[in-house]
């Protein structure tokens, strides 16, 4: 049966890591702590913005993430290498399994669309950028109703400007807060865990598949 696919973005479809490189130049070995510490403060000001219904986009989030990130390990960033570093953030790669699962996704009749916590422009940017863009019948941006993922209201958000039944839905996630959320709303779920790292929260609900990469998710929803 077709179904309406909702894919996250950061971390999912695009790799974050993406900008280690620029931050090995920055930071030497320190890149890759100080790119998961970004991405977890990054986070973590979002559900603290939502918290406190004091809304600002997800771009401010990143950028107050990565000074707030600085300052924490004592390595300084100056204004233009922040700047650079920002813009990077609107251009990163997708991950390998991504272009071609999407298609085929798509070449079984499935409709697909992407969810996100970014601001619709920059989500936009990213895509095409990352030449996936095509893919999808439309981005679906919690900037439409001013809160972040994991809140209830984001995952009823997309089901109505999909035009979907809860029950005819999947949300595709590498990020566990995230699938929770769609859960919640009695969404399907399929986990894209991307490393063995990964492990899903041990709360009372689990996840319909744990997929290691997209790849899989075309013979999981195969019925
Ligand atoms: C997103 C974040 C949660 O794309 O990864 O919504």
């Amino acid at each position: 049966m077709p179904l309406t696919f909702a894919f996250d973005v950061y971390g999912t479809l695009i790799d974050t890591a993406g900008v280690t490189e620029s931050l090995n130049r920055l930071v030497g070995d320190q890149a890759a702590l100080f790119s998961s510490r970004w991405r977890d403060k990054q986070l973590e000001y979002s559900f603290r913005r939502g918290l406190m219904q004091d809304y600002v986009d997800f771009s401010v989030c990143t950028r107050q993430a990565l000074a707030y990130t600085a300052t924490q390990l004592n390595l300084p960033i100056s204004d233009q290498a922040t700047q650079a570093l920002l813009d990077e953030y609107r251009r990163l790669p997708a991950f390998p399994d991504v272009p071609s699962a999407l298609e085929r996704l798509q070449a079984d009749g499935h409709r697909l669309y992407a969810f996100s916590n970014g601001l619709p422009d920059d989500l936009e940017a990213l895509l095409d950028s990352a030449g996936i863009r095509e893919a999808f019948i439309d981005i679906v941006s919690v900037h439409e109703i001013r809160t972040f993922k994991p809140n209830p209201a984001v995952y009823r958000h997309f089901l109505a400007r999909s035009g979907t039944d809860a029950a005819d839905s999947c949300l595709v996630s590498s990020n566990p807060f995230d699938l929770l959320g769609g859960m919640a709303v009695s969404m399907r779920t399929a986990w894209i865990r991307r490393s063995d790292a990964n492990h899903f929260d041990p709360w009372d609900r689990q996840p319909d598949q744990t997929l290691a990469s997209l790849t899989e998710l075309q013979q999981a929803f195969n019925e």
